[in-house]
């Protein structure tokens, strides 16, 4: 960040050197003679009382600042340090000086205003001084042009020092609080996945003792709700096949082995066709090529059908067409692109999207896409999303797989 006339020659040349290189200008820019100096570094001896009065009558200083005596000494430091600074501008004071007010003034916990408005209410005061002497005019306006490159100095460095220390204090909080909450989820996590390693098995006993009362008992009258009940199941299956993914904890079918990726897509089109029927959407793609992929098949079966079943969703609240297309094209690797007309997502949900938990659906898990994200990655492969006010694509690409 930089500060005024001289902050800004110092950013533009950059360096340390730049630095010394600057204060060489300003030197014969704001040159004083002997005698000048020395009267002004005499005034500045006569008048110290008098600026440092002035200024904690009109600075900024807080009750409970812990830091209120230091205020009153700093103040006494910087007067003697204008008089350092006439006497050599390259004094590496100026940096000591402001390093430790910065580091004070974010201690304390005061605002970048306030610590601006107080530096600035000492340079007025010592303007009003100069002012007041009998020193000619022209001696007078060279004194201010040294007082005021005292001050852009003194300000460039407070503020960079004040900037810098604030940055760093921002940066740990974050970390930490990153830390704290990926800690969190990971142990959320845990406890979901072994809940939902434990809920399995009783489930898949459930399923069997219900298709068993289903084949003994089903009438006319039963059979819609044996449907609603399979359906839940299947649908509950699902839900803590995806927990499992999610957790890294195996899937029940996790054999490695090539096989068609076109064919895998079709049959998920086929298995989805009733709800496409059902929302009255349109599947478009060209004839498929013949493509092979090597992982494991029910982890890209899922994927698909997390994808499909966004734009399913996604569609359902669109008005006029709904289409999806797709497209699958092998070249250095293989491509496939599922799209859908619905309308955009938003750019703060984009870059998020593959996180866990992020839903914008009342009953959504937020995990499909996290899920797609795991397994596709985990087959050294890559998915992406774009959107805009016409489409939404999802983009996946996965190394060839013969
Ligand atoms: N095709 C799409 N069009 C528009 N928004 C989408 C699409 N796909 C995903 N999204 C957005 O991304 C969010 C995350 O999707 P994700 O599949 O991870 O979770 P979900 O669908 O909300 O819940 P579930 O865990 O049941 O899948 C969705 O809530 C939705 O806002
Ligand atoms: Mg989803």
């Amino acid at each position: 960040m930089c500060f005024g006339y001289w902050a800004r020659k110092v950013c533009y040349n950059g360096s340390k050197s730049a630095i010394e290189g600057d204060n060489e200008k300003m030197k014969l820019k704001h040159e004083l003679n002997d005698d000048e100096r020395e009267t002004l570094i005499e005034l500045f001896h006569s008048y110290h009382d008098t600026i440092l009065s002035e200024w904690l009558k009109v600075a900024c200083i807080s009750e409970d600042d812990p830091f209120r005596h230091e205020i009153m000494i700093n103040g006494g430091h910087t007067i003697r340090l204008i008089v350092a600074y006439i006497e050599d501008p390259e004094t590496q004071l100026v940096q000591q000086l402001t390093k430790k007010i910065a580091h004070e003034r974010v201690k304390a916990k005061v605002g970048i205003g306030e610590f601006i408005s107080n530096i600035n209410l000492g340079r007025s005061i010592i303007y009003r001084v100069l002012e007041m002497t009998e020193a000619p005019k022209e001696a007078q306006l060279k004194y201010l042009l040294v007082v005021n490159d005292f001050f852009d100095l003194y300000m460039y460095h407070a503020l960079t020092e004040y900037t810098r220390v604030k940055d760093s204090i921002i940066k740990n909080k974050s970390r930490f609080i990153q830390e704290m909450h990926s800690d969190r989820l990971s142990i959320l996590g845990q406890v979901a996945a072994s809940f939902a390693h434990e809920f399995r098995n009783p489930l898949t006993s459930i399923k069997g003792f219900i298709q068993m009362i289903e084949s003994q008992t089903k009438t006319e009258e039963t059979s819609a709700y044996f449907d609603i009940i399979n359906h839940e199941m299947e649908s509950l299956q699902e839900k803590i096949t995806q927990f499992l993914y999610l957790s890294k904890m195996k899937g029940l079918d996790d054999q490695s082995e090539t096989f068609s990726l076109d064919r895998i897509i079709k049959e998920m089109l086929d298995f989805l066709y009733p709800r496409f029927l059902d929302e009255n959407i349109n599947v478009h793609h060209d004839p498929f090529p013949q493509v092979k992929v090597y992982g494991v098949e029910g982890q890209i079966k899922q994927v698909l059908l997390n994808i499909l079943n966004n734009a399913v969703e996604e569609l359902s609240e669109v008005e006029g067409d709904r289409n999806v297309y797709v497209s699958l094209v092998e070249e250095e690797s293989t491509q496939l692109t599922i799209s859908n007309n619905g309308s955009m997502i938003p750019e703060h949900l984009l870059e998020d999207i593959f996180e866990p938990f992020i839903s914008t659906k009342q009953l959504g898990t937020g995990l499909g896409l996290s899920v797609c994200k795991q397994i596709v990655e985990k087959h050294k492969g890559t998915i992406n999303v774009r959107s805009s006010e016409t489409e939404t694509s999802f983009y996946l690409t996965f190394p060839k797989g013969d």
